[in-house]
């Protein structure tokens, strides 16, 4: 049997603690709450020694090149001289430690450059970066960074295939703000639900005072060890400006010097082909400068126009269609969406607005739950939250806002396969928020398909080219959501005959027109004829039942 638990405190250890002394009492009382004993709040730790540099290196990043089956960036900061900075490579191991690589296996790049960065907090950070090259495609490696004697612990990574191959990435909306308590649990997360993500990318903001030592230490601590084995893709916000680009960008993240050409771009517009997808980095700061927006529509026409690759991802921070406030971005959207629209970008991902919101443009739209457009999404991975405005910059310019969430933090899941993209948005605590599956084919048609729910996959969605027919005539039937080859049985039933039950498949008076395979899109689209044995003045309705959905057309009256 159960004894009944002590009430609390446990009398013996009372007793103990009466017989310690004074400053024992306050720390066994601080256990309770420093207000209990009264004791003075203690300081804040400075940030300058919580981020100051030593010579072991941190603030490790993957950065990926061109060559990303070949080559790969890795840049960190330690107190280091341009003379010693270096990285060693191997293919990864099955062990280190007391078992020593392969003789020869290592090899020792020196750094290609190292920038020390001026802080506001009286010491300079000197960041390094090193290419690693010679690498085989679809490799795993393991390299560290230090300066001969003082190194990172061994990171791997593995290189991307030569070609296509699945892999997943996930994206972040603006960080920005609460960078040491609330964002660590979103990145964590988010990694603990995709350990292979090859790929990470931030829509800009990733902290909030674009020259803040301190913000740029608590970005990196919350990342941790991720950023050192998964390659990053950023693109500056506004909050990565103040006065020109944050002094930490380009040294920290060395992307591809591959933009427009203009100076104030480099590195913060910049593309490149990973595993069948082509990324496209835009920068949405310049957006008063009509050469730098020009500069940039003309680079990204000519990615979009000859792109070998399959799927198209593009990010940039100021979005098309703003979710919060008054916030419009008109440059962005007239100048850059209609080449979204006209090349079939498939995902735009994108910040700024402190909320979540995920559309695509009105005429885009197929049925209920699918579209054949670009999505278009605004994400938050940051604890500071802006309230939702209607959607009206959305529906006010040709789009509609299909998904919304705000005051809730998010982080975003997609997996790249051959023939489709999924794209889910989690909340911090790994519930889902959001999700749809793109679907391309080797034409290049593809569909947008919201992910199925129990309330998704009824009703009235089966679109009919007429609603008012005669017997025998002919009808164009469509549907749209299914999986590819989905088998759906197709009938044609009364609705103004009572015993139909209200739908029931298959009823005494629905009649069976026949079987047919959703596509490689998941489309079903079929001409029926109506049948002969109809009554004249009834309205009937096509039933389009399969395993995942179970639909219907709009009323269709028999004339004769
Ligand atoms: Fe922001
Ligand atoms: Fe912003």
């Amino acid at each position: 049997m159960n004894k009944p638990r002590k009430s609390w405190p446990v009398r013996p250890r009372q007793a103990k603690l009466a017989a310690v002394g004074a400053g024992a009492l306050l720390i066994v009382g601080f256990a309770f709450g420093p207000a209990a004993v009264g004791a003075a709040a203690p300081p804040v730790y400075p940030a300058a020694e919580v981020h100051k540099p030593s010579p072991i290196p941190d603030r490790m990043i993957l950065i990926p090149t061109t060559t990303p089956a070949t080559s790969q960036r890795v840049s960190w900061r330690a107190q280091a001289t341009a003379d010693t900075a270096q990285a060693e490579f191997l293919e990864a191991p099955r062990a280190l430690g007391q078992v020593a690589p392969a003789a020869g296996a290592v090899k020792t790049v020196r750094a290609l450059a190292s920038t020390p960065v001026n802080t506001t907090l009286g010491y300079a950070s000197t960041y390094h970066t090193a290419e690693l090259t010679g690498l085989k495609p679809g490799t795993r490696y393991t390299y560290r960074v230090g300066d001969g004697t003082n190194w990172s612990a061994w990171t791997d990574f593995t290189t991307a295939a030569s070609g296509f191959e699945p892999f997943s990435f996930i994206y972040y909306g603006d960080a920005q703000n609460y960078i040491d308590s609330a964002v660590p649990r979103v990145f964590r997360q988010a990694f603990a639900d995709r350990p292979q993500a090859k790929m990470i990318v931030n829509a800009g903001d990733l902290i909030d005072s674009a020259n803040s030592e301190e913000q740029w230490g608590q970005w990196f601590k919350a990342g941790g060890f991720i950023d050192g084995q998964v390659n990053n893709v950023s693109i500056p916000g506004n909050h990565e400006y103040s006065g020109g680009l944050s002094a930490f960008w380009r040294p920290q993240f060395p992307y591809p010097d591959n933009g427009p050409g203009n100076a104030e771009l480099k590195q913060t517009a910049y593309t490149l082909d990973y595993q069948g997808v082509r990324f496209i980095g835009l920068d949405t700061n310049h957006q008063s400068n009509a050469a730098l927006m020009a500069a940039q529509t003309s680079w990204l026409e000519g990615l979009l126009k000859d792109n070998p690759n399959k799927w198209t991802v593009v990010t940039f921070h100021h979005p098309v269609y703003s979710t919060t406030g008054t916030r419009n971005n008109p440059n962005v959207r007239s100048q850059w969406a209609p080449l979204f629209e006209k090349y079939g970008v498939d995902l735009v991902l994108q910040g700024h607005d402190h909320s979540y919101g995920r559309g695509n443009q009105v005429a885009a739209r197929k049925s209920t739950t699918v579209h054949n457009g670009v999505a278009y999404v605004v994400s938050v991975s940051g604890g500071k939250m802006y309230a939702l405005n209607g959607g009206e910059n959305w529906t006010g310019n040709g789009a509609e806002v299909r998904s919304t969430s705000e005051n809730t933090q998010l982080y975003q899941l997609i997996d790249v396969a051959g023939d489709s993209i999924t794209f889910e948005a989690r909340y911090a605590n790994g519930e889902h928020h959001d999700g749809f599956v793109v679907r391309k084919n080797a034409k290049g048609e593809r569909t947008v398909n919201d992910l199925r729910t129990a309330e998704n996959t009824v009703g009235e969605q089966v679109t009919v080219d007429k609603t008012t027919v005669r017997r025998l005539e002919q009808v164009r039937v469509s549907a749209y959501g299914y999986d590819p080859g989905e088998q759906v049985t197709v009938w044609w039933r009364d609705q103004d005959d009572a015993s139909n039950g209200g739908g029931r498949p298959g009823g005494r008076n629905g009649t069976l027109i026949g079987e047919v395979k959703a596509d490689e899109l998941g489309r079903v689209q079929q001409t029926i004829s109506v049948p002969a044995g109809v009554t004249s003045g009834h309205t009937y309705e096509v039933y389009l039942e399969s395993e995942h959905q179970k639909i219907t057309s709009p009323a269709v009256k028999v004339t004769q």
